[in-house]
């Protein structure tokens, strides 16, 4: 049977004394959209957990990609680095997913792959990467503040556009 449509975190909220609380709530939301997506046979489930597993992947590697990782590389530049490499690999999927439909037997075939790809990278992550952020003497305030600002900007910068394209384009 498939599983629910399980909720987002909310654009924003990073909790200002651990800001990888939000990067782990993320992983957990990709989990179930991966386990969503994957053990189902409906076409139905598979269009609507499909194209979320990609927005929220992007949402979420871009976030660290121009906050977090920047401000804890010093920690461990060799470990930021293989997680970069990750994303890209992350990015080749998405582009060639976005050539093909959810349900299609390739897409199921590179939603496998990305989902083994993504679960090891977010297993170093929160076994690696994130222990050695809370138990440094780094401004953990800091680095939530500016995640929270960073995607508080993210969303006034979409409202605005879409605003720009419905005056742009009245009838719809
Ligand atoms: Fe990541």
């Amino acid at each position: 049977m498939a599983q629910d449509n399980p909720p987002a975190r909310a654009h924003g909220s990073v909790s200002l004394d651990d800001p990888t609380q939000a990067l782990m709530q993320d992983h957990d939301y990709m989990r179930q959209l991966f386990q969503r997506y994957l053990s189902t046979e409906d076409d139905r489930v598979k269009q609507q957990a499909g194209p979320q597993i990609c927005e929220a992947l992007h949402r979420h590697t871009t976030l660290e990609e121009a906050v977090f990782y920047p401000r804890v590389q010093h920690l461990d530049p060799a470990l930021i680095a293989r997680c970069e490499d990750d994303h890209h690999q992350a990015d080749e999927f998405l582009l060639q997913l976005q050539k093909l439909k959810p349900g299609e037997s390739a897409y199921d075939g590179l939603m496998q792959q990305l989902r083994d790809a993504i679960i090891a990278h977010i297993e170093v992550e929160e076994r690696q990467l994130f222990p050695a952020v809370r138990s440094s003497s780094m401004n953990l305030q800091d680095l939530s503040l500016r995640m929270q600002a960073y995607e508080s900007n993210l969303i006034s910068t979409q409202a605005a556009s879409s605003k720009g394209a419905a005056r742009a384009n009245p009838m719809h």
